[in-house]
């Protein structure tokens, strides 16, 4: 019976059931379907709950409707009769997770991502003097982090840097003040060990590219995050086998600015595993890696942090960021067109399904493919508002789930450079 479900289907015996309209933990007792291209293919049988897992992978591949037999129409009736029953109250208000979510509570989040710019604790050493507050972020809440500036100031005893549990940040507007702290640190911390080299070179990256966010027209940012990007690849360079010290994960949160700068990094050292020469190569590859999502400044940030599933109309403006970034970058800046391509490229796939231009297979470049895989990786394992982050396991089988889409020669070493990563963190721990 199921087996007629599967292959060709007209498209009048279907009809189309939002994503939202299923939710989260419930049983529906009908068979779901998504389409592929003209065909109809059977997604879930009926009767096996509908998990979270389910729902961000369908998520992930940008799916946001499931299609429903005709025949079943009662069947999803009554199913949606008793989940408005059951769940009125939430309705409304479901995240894209099914929890529920208080726009109090979203619009407190939003000021923070808006105000705060989150900072390593690995750039304090105990008693140092900073001209700056900091504070500790919680989900929703900013506190000052008064146990944390007391080590900071007071007398202490031990000479490593202490690492509090919860993400640290700073006020916006004390940002200049950071990145004059920040440069100390650096100075200080060349020619010592690379792990205190990649932390400050990690800040001051992040620094120079929240800049270029805020404003991608000035010519100063760009020419400070080439520079930023030239020393990372030096870096990657020197400490091949550690460049994942640059990759130190904080904080649970999305930042387009701690994005930007891993899949710079992962890119410049995917490159770098694949021989690409250090010039021009990688450090093109560098920067268009680091500019790739500039786009996204000219997007609502409410759109980019949402908590929840976004609309049709609002997931066409997020995809408008790849060519605004494209299109002002070009305007602005006379930047070779290879470090422009994973600016263009990132959300292409080999199969013609990306964005924005379908490119499929030749088309896309060796940039363009490079950042597509790293930007993907490093989405999933990024712990975002309505999901939770993947292990770099769990991406990777996602990844080589949807292999077609990404070059398999690539794909392929970054898989065999994580593991060594991997296992070298696990050595060292
Ligand atoms: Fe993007
Ligand atoms: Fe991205």
């Amino acid at each position: 019976m199921t087996q007629c479900y599967r292959g060709a289907m007209m498209a009048a015996e279907y009809f189309p059931v939002p994503l939202k309209k299923i939710v989260v933990d419930s049983v529906p007792n009908f068979d779901l379907f998504i389409r592929q291209k003209d065909r109809y293919v059977l997604y879930r049988k009926a009767k096996i709950r509908f998990e979270h897992q389910a729902l961000n992978n369908l998520m992930d591949n940008r799916i946001d409707s499931l299609y429903v037999s005709k025949r079943d129409l009662e069947l999803y009736e009554r199913y949606r009769e008793e989940v408005r029953q059951g769940q009125e109250e939430i309705y409304g208000k479901q995240g894209f997770d099914g929890r529920f979510v208080d726009p109090v509570e979203v619009e407190r989040y939003h000021d923070i991502l808006d105000n705060y710019h989150v900072v390593d604790h690995a750039m304090f050493k105990p008693g140092v003097e900073v001209d700056f507050k900091v504070f500790y972020h919680e989900e929703t809440d900013v506190l000052p982090a008064e146990d944390f500036e007391s080590k900071l100031r007071g007398p202490w005893e031990l000479t490593v840097p202490f690492a509090p549990t919860r993400e640290i940040m700073i006020r916006n507007e004390d940002k200049t003040a950071y990145r004059d702290f920040v440069k100390g640190v650096l100075d200080e911390a060349m020619g010592g060990p690379p792990k205190q080299q990649a932390a400050a070179l990690r800040e001051m990256s992040k620094i120079v590219i929240k800049d270029v966010l805020a404003d991608p027209r000035s010519g100063e940012g760009i020419k400070q995050t080439d520079e930023a990007v030239g020393s990372l690849v030096e870096f990657i360079l020197d400490n091949e086998t550690s460049f994942y010290s640059l990759m130190k994960i904080q904080g649970h949160d999305y930042y387009t600015y701690v994005h930007s700068m891993n899949v710079c990094t992962f890119s410049v050292a995917l490159g770098t595993a694949m021989g690409l020469p250090k010039k021009p190569d990688l450090e093109w590859l560098g920067l268009g890696a680091m500019l790739h999502d500039v786009g996204k400044s000219m997007v609502d940030s409410r759109l980019i942090n949402k908590p929840g599933r976004l609309t049709e109309e609002e997931f066409k403006m997020m995809k408008d960021h790849v060519q605004m970034g494209y299109n002002t970058l070009k305007e602005h800046h006379n930047l070779p067109e290879k470090v422009l391509e994973p600016v263009a490229q990132h959300h292409e796939k080999l199969t013609g399904i990306g964005y924005p231009h379908g490119l499929k297979d030749s088309d896309i470049g060796l940039f363009g493919r490079i950042s597509s895989i790293v930007d993907i990786y490093d989405a999933l394992t990024t712990e975002r508002s309505y999901k939770k982050a993947f292990s770099p396991f769990e991406a990777l089988s996602f990844l080589s789930k949807t292999r077609d889409d990404y070059d398999k020669d690539i794909l392929n070493q970054f898989i065999v450079m994580l593991g060594k990563q991997m296992e070298k963190e696990t050595a060292a721990k």
